[in-house]
């Protein structure tokens, strides 16, 4: 049965919305980022997350719905994350979803957010099942063996802080703004993407990630240069901007060698034709093309989506949402948030 799917996102620090059709896929993808809201206080607060949502949420579905050329009489189920994500956050989009539902006599469909991001890498791309997808955002870093739609397996993720966590710390460390990591993109360029200061590279044998590890040790790395005085809490050597391009450009390598040592132990293990990465961090040019030129030696296929596909965004809400109607998994009225 065709279906037009309004797709609905608040999990963190976006307010997003999108319309995908059977027949035509994403006709819109709406999006309020709230980035200049949280860069003050260095991270995502959210207190004030959930008010922002509570403001953007009604105008960003109307535009949604208006760039795909659509009402709400088109619109035949609602998908809405419903888990995990910063309760506050998820609530508004929850609620709004359920009232406009209600009202207008639609199904209802909950979404897992990390289920959005595995299948954002299917919306422009046919990939073949099985396959490996590495998820790495701000607030999540894993790895699933992805077997049809809706149906993937965990087989490892961080014990501790995600990638985007890491990147975002240590630019803070460094004393740049939040998000870090377009900034240690933009540094590592600079330095020729050399890995200067060789940073450990956390659990090689295990499928599982430490960045909070790798924070720690760059922390302790710029202590013992002299660069960091700890008990101030003081990076030393702000107007050294060689040496912050050094510090993002090992910091660069040693993330991408973690994320290729995680695929060289699963393709021993499992027999799979492709590689998704997907999430916030997916954006990096550097770890794409690494992940890319290692896929290819190792005769694996590798997909990444378009940038706003990557970070939060409403296209992958209402991508799984279709999905999950044309199998008719309706979620009950009654469907609470879970953080
Ligand atoms: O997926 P996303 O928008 O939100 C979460 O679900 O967390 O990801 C945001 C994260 C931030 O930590 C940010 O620093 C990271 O993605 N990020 C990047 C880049 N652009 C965004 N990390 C590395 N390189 C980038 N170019
Ligand atoms: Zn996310």
């Amino acid at each position: 049965m065709n279906h037009c799917i309004l797709g609905i996102e608040t999990s963190c620090d976006e307010t997003a919305a999108s319309v995908y059709t059977t027949e035509e896929g994403v006709l819109s993808n709406e999006i309020f980022s709230q980035i200049a809201l949280h860069t003050p206080f260095g991270g995502v607060v959210p207190e004030i997350a959930s008010r922002s949502h509570l403001e953007k949420i009604a105008p960003i579905v109307a535009s949604a719905l208006d760039k795909a050329q659509k009402t709400l009489d088109d619109i035949t189920a609602i998908a809405v994350t419903s888990t995990p994500g910063l309760p506050g956050s998820l609530l508004v989009g929850l609620s709004f979803a359920k009232g406009l539902g209600w009202a207008s006599h639609k199904k209802l469909i909950g979404i897992n957010h990390l289920e959005g991001h595995i299948f954002s890498a299917c919306i422009e791309n046919s990939i073949p099942f099985p396959f490996i997808c590495i998820t790495a955002s701000g607030g999540h870093t894993a790895l699933y063996l992805v077997h049809d739609y809706g149906n993937y397996t965990l087989l490892g993720q961080t014990l501790d802080d995600a990638a985007g966590e890491a990147f975002d710390k240590i630019a803070k460390l460094l004393n740049f703004p939040y998000p870090g990591g377009p900034v240690i993109e933009k540094l590592a360029q600079a330095a020729a993407f050399e890995d200067y200061f060789r940073y450990p590279r956390p659990l090689p044998h295990s499928l599982n990630f430490s960045f909070s590890g790798l924070k720690t040790a760059v922390l302790y790395d710029l202590v013992k240069q002299g660069a960091y005085d700890l008990t101030h809490k003081l990076f030393l050597r702000n107007d050294d901007i060689t040496f912050k391009q050094q510090v993002a450009s090992s910091l660069l390598v040693c993330v991408a060698d973690c994320f290729e040592q995680k695929l060289s132990l699963v393709f021993k293990e499992h027999a799979i034709q492709a590689v998704a990465f997907v999430g916030g961090v997916a954006c990096n040019n550097y770890i794409k093309k690494r992940l890319e030129a290692f896929c290819s030696q190792n005769q694996k296929k590798f997909f990444s989506p378009s940038p706003a596909y990557c970070t939060d965004n409403g296209a992958m809400i209402a991508f799984v949402g279709h999905y999950k109607a044309q199998q008719e998994m309706w979620s009950d009225y009654t469907l609470d948030i879970a953080s």
